[in-house]
């Protein structure tokens, strides 16, 4: 009996001493590094150091799938060779004296994943009010279908048509060749991205029942397109269009899909945290 307590008492102190030196150790080395500009892929909790956050693509053993890009200095910003830089300053700090860490951000409304609202390309929209804030929830939320369109072209009427999505289809992620060539892994801006032709956009307004356009790169229009097929998309103001969704990983299918913006007032864009349910 005495030895069965010792023994427990040994394996008590034992534990508590590893608790303290783990804590210790990181403690002193977790600063001053932000913790998001260390990886770009989603590390692996080594599961022997608490204080080492897990970054997941996945949550529930798959069921809950992120496929939101993670906001880094290197993500890549449209137009720009730079990416966004940046984006976090810590004005108010601890280690200055600070009760609390209070970061502040500056980001262009259209930066990582995104949405459009019908301000984007339409002066008189804007002026009205219709903001990211007017957004439906009801579109944003729902059964959707995620496909893959062929990887040699832009999506044009053509695509849209041999794609062969029924009516009733409300929400549809298309996943490019974007996808694959990682764009959006890559600092500089490559405006020779896979979107939307015009006569794309068109057919899908005209012969689907498509409300929620979700696309893997910075924009849904092709970079010759810019334009004219973000005005097809958003001119009726009930399309809403979710850009440079993470689709890796992803086997095509049905899925139950959750995206929201933030209640920017006035901004005819926001960033966008969606997941997929299996
Ligand atoms: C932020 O707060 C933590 C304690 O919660 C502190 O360890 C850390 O040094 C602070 N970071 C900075 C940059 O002051
Ligand atoms: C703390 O304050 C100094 C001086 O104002 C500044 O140079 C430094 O960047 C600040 N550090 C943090 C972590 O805010
Ligand atoms: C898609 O269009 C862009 C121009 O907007 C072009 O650079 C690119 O090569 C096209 N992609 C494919 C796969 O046809």
């Amino acid at each position: 009996m005495a030895s069965l307590v010792l023994l427990l008492l040994l394996l008590l102190l034992s534990a508590a001493s590893q608790t303290i030196s783990t804590l210790s150790t990181t403690t002193t080395d977790a600063y001053p590094s932000v913790p998001l500009t260390e990886t770009t892929e989603c590390s692996i909790s080594t599961n022997n150091d608490e204080l080492i956050p897990v970054r997941r693509e996945v949550y529930d053993g798959g069921r809950i799938i992120d496929i939101t890009h993670r906001y880094t200095t290197e993500m890549p910003s449209f137009e720009s060779a730079d990416g966004i830089g940046q984006f976090l300053w810590l004005p108010k700090s601890m280690k200055n004296g600070s009760i609390a860490n209070n970061s502040e951000m500056k980001l262009p409304a259209h930066t990582g994943t995104h949405v459009d609202a019908p301000g984007h390309v339409f002066d008189h929209y804007f002026d009205a009010g219709f903001d990211v804030d007017t957004l439906d929830l009801e579109v944003l939320n729902g059964p959707a279908l995620l496909v893959d369109v062929p990887r040699d072209t832009n999506i044009t009427a053509e695509v849209m048509k041999s794609l062969n999505i029924p009516r009733g289809v409300r929400r549809v992620l298309f996943r490019t060749l974007n996808t694959n060539r990682r764009l959006m892994f890559k600092k500089e801006f490559d405006t020779s991205y896979v979107g939307f032709m015009k006569d794309g956009a068109k057919w899908l307004v005209e012969n689907t029942d498509i409300k929620l356009v979700g696309i893997d790169y910075l924009s849904v229009a092709a970079y010759d397109d810019l334009i004219p097929s973000h005005l097809v998309f958003l001119k009726g103001r009930e399309i809403i269009l979710v850009e440079a969704l993470k689709l890796d990983n992803v086997q095509p299918g049905i899925y139950s899909v959750h995206c929201l913006p933030l209640r920017l007032l006035g901004a005819e864009g926001s960033p966008i945290r969606c997941v997929l349910i299996k």
